[in-house]
Order: C-alpha cells, then sequence, then structure tokens
C-alpha cells in the first residue's frame, strides 16, 4: 500500500487548478443508464471512485470510453447504454463504493428491474438506504429484501408520486431525480437535498430532455417523459476539494489562487474561513485564499447544502488544531465521522469528542508522526495538519485519498509543498530460523 511523506512548515504560493467534483461525477455517470443515446461527460475527475462506477455500469452494458481532455486534469467521458443486458449491482462494487446505489433508480424507470447489494455500514457511520427505498414504494415499485440484495421491479412505468423525505439525503434525492425524469406522471420531491452536485444532476437530466422546476430548493417537481435523450455535459468544479486546499493554505499561510473554483457552492465554507480570520476574495478564474498562518477559534455545526458541508469537518478541524484559542465542532450529518481525531491527536492535537460533539483546544504545534488514513475526508485532515507541523509525517492507507482527490501531491508540490509518494516494497517473506 502507498505510504504519503510530508515535512511540514513551507508556506503554500501559487495557483491549483480545481478538479471535476467527485460526488457530482458519480450520478451523472449512473444517468447514462437513462438513455440509449450518448452522454458526454467533460472535466470529469480521474480518480478511483469514478473508475469503480465505470467498471460498475460497463458490467450492466455501458459502453464507456475516457479520453483525454485538453484540460490540465480531467477526462472527456462517453458512455453509452444501449445494449444493457444485465440488471446486477454486485456486492463486490457496492461494498466498495455507496454510491454504486445510484443506479436503482435509473434501472427501475427505464428496464423496469434492477438487483442492487444493499450497501451496509462504511467507516463514518451506518448509511441505510430505507429513503431510496421508501421513495421507489410510493412510486409503485415492488421492493423485496433477500440474502443482501434489494430486489425491485415495477408491472409498467414508475408512476409519479408526492414524496416527502424524512431526513435531506443526497442520494435519495439524486436516485428518484432519475427514477422520476421516466416515470408516469408528476413527482414532487418535497424536504429534497439543495447540494450543488444535485443540481448539476437536474441540469444535465434537463439537456437529455426530462421536465424539472424548482432546482436548487427544498420542492423539486418533475413531470416524467417517455423518452431521454443523450447530451454533452462538463462536470460543476469541486466545492471539497477547493475548500480542502482553501484550509492547506490558511494553515500553512501564503497565497494560492484557486482556479475554476465557484465560490457561490462554498458561502458557508468561505464565512467560517473568514470568521477564523482568514481573507478569501473572489478572482475572475476562482477564488483566493491569502493568510499569515494564524487562526482565530470558530465554531462549527455540520447541516445539509448551504448550511456548513460534512466533507469539509475533518479538515477544518486539522486547521482549528493550531487556532487561537478552543472551538467546537458538531457533526449532524453522520454519527461516526470523528475517526481523524485519534491521528491528528498522534501529532500532538488535543481534541475531546462528546457524543456529536468535538472540543479543539490550542496546540502550541504539531508534530509529525506516523498516522493513518481512516476514510477520504480525514485522510486530507492529516494532510493539512502535517503541512504545518514540525519535521516528517508519514500518512498510511493513502488508497483513500486516490478516491477522492485528483494528484494531490503533484497539485500541493507546485505551490512549495515539500509532499511524496512512497510506494511500498512487498513484504520479505517469513522464514523461520533453521534448527540446530
Ligand atoms: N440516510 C438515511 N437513509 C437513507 C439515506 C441517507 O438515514 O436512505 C442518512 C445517512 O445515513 C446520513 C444522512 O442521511 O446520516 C445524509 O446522507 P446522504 O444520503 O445525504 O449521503 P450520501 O448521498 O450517501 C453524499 C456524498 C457524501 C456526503 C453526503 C452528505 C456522494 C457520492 N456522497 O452521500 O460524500 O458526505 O452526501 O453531504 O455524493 C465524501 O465525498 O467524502 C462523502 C462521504
Amino acid at each position: 500500500m502507498d505510504k504519503i511523506k510530508i515535512t511540514g512548515g513551507n508556506r503554500l504560493n501559487g495557483k491549483i487548478q480545481v478538479s471535476g467534483a467527485k460526488n457530482a461525477a458519480l450520478p451523472l455517470m449512473a444517468a447514462s443508464l437513462l438513455t440509449d443515446d450518448t452522454l458526454k461527460l467533460s472535466n470529469v475527475p480521474y480518480l478511483a471512485d469514478i473508475v469503480t462506477m465505470a467498471n460498475l455500469l460497463a458490467q450492466h452494458g455501458v459502453d464507456i470510453s475516457f479520453s483525454s481532455s485538453s484540460q490540465q486534469y480531467g477526462k472527456n467521458m462517453s458512455l453509452r447504454a444501449d445494449n444493457i443486458h444485465n440488471f446486477t449491482a454486485p456486492y463486490e462494487l457496492v461494498r466498495t463504493m455507496r454510491a454504486s446505489v445510484l443506479v436503482l433508480g435509473a434501472l427501475l424507470a427505464r428496464f423496469g428491474q434492477a438487483k442492487v447489494s444493499l450497501p451496509g455500514g462504511c467507516a463514518i457511520g451506518t448509511r441505510p438506504i430505507d429513503l431510496h427505498l421508501k421513495a421507489l414504494e410510493q412510486m409503485g415499485a415492488h421492493i423485496e429484501l433477500a440474502e443482501g440484495y434489494v430486489h425491485a421491479h415495477t408491472h409498467g412505468r414508475l408512476k409519479g408520486a408526492d414524496i416527502t423525505f424524512e431526513k435531506v439525503s443526497v442520494g435519495a434525492t439524486e436516485n428518484i431525480l432519475m427514477a422520476a425524469s421516466l416515470a408516469d406522471g408528476v413527482t414532487i420531491l418535497r424536504n429534497a437535498a439543495r447540494e450543488p452536485e444535485v443540481c448539476d444532476l437536474a441540469h444535465c437530466l434537463q439537456k437529455m430532455g426530462a421536465q424539472i422546476e424548482g432546482i436548487g430548493t427544498d420542492t423539486i417537481r418533475i413531470t416524467g417523459v417517455k423518452k431521454l435523450s443523450g447530451c454533452d455535459h462538463s462536470v460543476i468544479s469541486d466545492r471539497i476539494e477547493a475548500g480542502s486546499f482553501a484550509a492547506a493554505v490558511a494553515i500553512t499561510g501564503g497565497e494560492v489562487e484557486l482556479l475554476g473554483a465557484r465560490a457561490e457552492h462554498m458561502q458557508a465554507v468561505i464565512e467560517k474561513f473568514t470568521e477564523a480570520g482568514i481573507s478569501i476574495s473572489e478572482t475572475e478564474r476562482g477564488i483566493k485564499i491569502t493568510s499569515d498562518g494564524k487562526i482565530e477559534c470558530i465554531d462549527i455545526i455540520t447541516q445539509p447544502y448551504p448550511g456548513f458541508p460534512t466533507d469539509m469537518q475533518a479538515q477544518m478541524m486539522a486547521l482549528l488544531c493550531v487556532a487561537d484559542g478552543a472551538s467546537m465542532i458538531t457533526e449532524t450529518i453522520f454519527e461516526n465521522r470523528y475517526m481523524h481525531v485519534p491521528e491528528l491527536a498522534r501529532m500532538g492535537a488535543k481534541i475531546v469528542v462528546h457524543g456529536a460533539s468535538a472540543m479543539i483546544r490550542s496546540a502550541d504545534e504539531l508534530v509529525g508522526a506516523e498516522v493513518m488514513a481512516t476514510d477520504l475526508r480525514a485522510s486530507l485532515s492529516l494532510v493539512i495538519a502535517a503541512l504545518a507541523a514540525k519535521g516528517e509525517t508519514i500518512i498510511h492507507r493513502v488508497y483513500h485519498l486516490d478516491r477522492g482527490y485528483e494528484r494531490l501531491e503533484e497539485k500541493l508540490s507546485a505551490c512549495g509543498a515539500q509532499i511524496e509518494r512512497m510506494h511500498d516494497k512487498p513484504n520479505r517473506p517469513f522464514s523461520m530460523p533453521e534448527a540446530a
């Protein structure tokens, strides 16, 4: 397994190109199942999760090709689902990536059948899919759970329904948006997720011929159509990657322009950086972060969009470890998203967790150590802490990072960070000493 070695203490200066958003690209790829025409996506980040989704769609029968883009990062992708012959999303793929469950709504709406492995829990929480299933049942789907799989079918087309989600769910909103686009009649989604990634999917579906109103609000109205067509669509830039780099600059000090970052998608995050004394301004090509490395303590509560994103919680915690005074973070979306805390503590952080809240007291300095990445965003919190820490940090299990950050070492080292990937040598075979 690869490791990352970071020697802390360097300021970051320069420009970083922000990649396309992983969490927008994944549902967009699943939307290819809704039509037998070609869906052409550009600005697709080239990441492990994107490859997993491509493998999943390919085994359903989607013809997929990647091609180089004229941009520095990302790929163009062409997806054509005119020969779907397999309606099963198998356990081996779903267990490695929960977003696989996004094929359910599209398969069911277009082919009237789908068998999708239950994703099970994951490192950050139990993450059930009950909201997805309940909504599909309201639309007339017959759903059974057996042998770890969701078996779903419909007699004829799905029917439009008035659906109120008990909880805001990004994935459930996306799954039902896709299903409702090809359903018979009108579907209303209440308490829908408003994340920019949900809006990006809805805009692409509109280009494919879907009739959707209320995009970006918590009430979305979809009038089903009989057929959707292909389209060209460029994936929005990744607000979480941009926020992660902003936290890195904030902690090291320096000035970095994040090209392609969209301030309008990052308001809650920008407000918190500003409150912490970090200057963020909009530029013609993105946003610019300027920091002298001095950070004020702040309190953060994670919320669905437009609130502060849970996907930025771990990175902000790393930053607040060296803030002046005590900060409080409350995580309201996932029940187990503090696994970075013991790892940050190995670097000298002073954090106490009580239930959903964490109190972060000022550590005079962070010191490099060997640490382990436990999930995607936790791995970035360790990178951020390491960039400011005294000495050398080795981060193990960086495959988590490769799921969501495109060429991270290249982007950070171009701005002055001392960061390198180390490829593990295979273990030497164990041999017993010869008996005397
Ligand atoms: N939930 C339920 N039942 C459901 C669905 C969700 O109880 O049927 C709960 C979840 O357990 C969680 C909350 O509702 O407590 C919100 O979950 P949501 O469905 O919104 O999350 P998701 O769609 O599974 C996406 C992102 C996550 C991000 C969350 C929240 C993708 C591929 N993933 O997950 O991204 O944290 O929304 O914003 O879009 C990441 O990128 O690191 C990541 C984990």
